[in-house]
């Protein structure tokens, strides 16, 4: 709900991506564990992702930067922040976005990371929308990014069937416009949920050792069956709730725009929304689960495919590890 003393909203003014070109599909798959195609598409409606085959996330993260910037006047310099919602970043530190903002030569931007997994963008999003609405700053960059492939172990096929690497970026610009924008959001955690789905060394409770890489502790660990559940819940109740709260039938909303996790779990979130297949951004088959980078995406390709308007009504939707949730409302503003 808008609050009764904003002087600005904050909204998205340009949008960008970076998929690597290596395609995995389904068949790849079959070869190297125990599933198939049908299995694998039938469960998460997943044909193929991306595998960044050099490089780390700051690559694919300055890719979808400077794919924004060839759509906008506004250039690298002019940017005051850049958020890199991410948890592959490069190293532990420095951050993400520092490697970022000298990649894309952003001289005047403060940066850092955030890590709130598939809810990244959402918390992201929401956390330089702050900025903006504060009146301190005027354009930042909110880039969701993830080389999931650095944490995937290729010999487990619960998890490594699911995700792939990219970016998306999008900027945020102040407009006096209090109907346009980024107008409500919902954002939880719950840190109960730590246990059903993480990557458990590398950090500061168990360092890199001999063991930690015999025991596959640097690969991510998930509780598919527990996730789902909870997953299914989060989004379709906070999806539901951030539109009654605005006052919003489904005929208002343009599009759903979920985080891309599993496509059992999207249509479970549209079904309880009461909004039809068509107007959900689904980009999953092509992609698989980008963890930060879904929701951006999304965004940009609908965009770029002329499928989202000016003043569309967008509900955006995520869950992830944590547990972390939420929805975010926002009224396109690009012509
Ligand atoms: O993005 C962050 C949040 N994450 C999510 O939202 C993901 C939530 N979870 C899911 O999307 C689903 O739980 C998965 C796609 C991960 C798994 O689907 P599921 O329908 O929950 O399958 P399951 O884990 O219950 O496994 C069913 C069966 C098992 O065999 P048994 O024990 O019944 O004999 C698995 O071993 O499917 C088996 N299985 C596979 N079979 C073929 C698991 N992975 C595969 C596979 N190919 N790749």
């Amino acid at each position: 709900m808008q609050s009764k003393n904003k002087l600005r909203n904050a909204t998205i003014t340009a949008v960008g991506m970076y998929v690597p070109p290596k395609i995995l599909d389904n068949k790849y798959f079959e070869q190297i564990v125990d599933t198939n195609d049908e299995w694998i598409l039938s469960r998460t409606g997943i044909s193929e992702r991306r595998m960044l085959e050099e490089g780390a996330t700051s690559d694919l993260a300055a890719g979808a930067c400077l794919d924004l910037f060839k759509t906008t006047s506004v250039k690298p310099e002019e940017i005051d922040c850049i958020i890199v919602a991410t948890v592959t970043p490069d190293m532990l530190f420095p951050a993400t976005a520092c490697l970022v903002q000298n990649k894309i030569n952003a001289k005047s931007a403060w940066a850092f990371d955030l890590s709130a997994a598939c809810s990244g963008f959402l918390f992201a999003l929401k956390t330089g929308a702050c900025l903006i609405e504060s009146g301190s700053y005027q354009k930042v960059l909110v880039v969701g990014a993830d080389k999931m492939s650095s944490i995937t172990d290729y010999t487990d096929r619960n998890t490594c069937i699911l995700f792939g690497d990219a970016a998306s970026a999008v900027l945020l610009e102040p407009t006096e416009n209090l109907e346009e924008g980024i107008i409500d959001q919902m954002l939880f955690v719950d840190g109960a949920g730590k246990d059903a789905l993480y990557m458990k060394a590398g950090g500061s409770l168990n360092p890199a050792s001999h063991d930690t890489i015999d025991k596959k502790w640097h690969y991510i660990y998930q509780d598919g069956k527990a996730v789902f559940k909870v997953a299914v819940k989060g989004m379709a109740d906070v999806s539901f709730e951030i539109m009654k709260r605005n006052g919003l039938t489904s005929d208002d909303v343009a599009y759903l725009v979920p985080h891309q996790a599993n496509l059992r779990i999207i249509d479970a979130t549209a079904e309880r929304m009461g909004v039809s297949k068509e107007k959900v951004m689904i980009n999953i088959n092509k992609y698989g689960n980008t963890t930060a980078a879904t929701i951006p995406m999304c965004l940009t390709e609908y965009y770029r495919d002329g499928k989202v308007k000016k003043g569309d009504n967008l509900i955006l939707a995520a869950f992830g590890a944590g547990y972390t949730w939420g929805s975010i409302y926002l009224k396109w503003s690009i012509d």
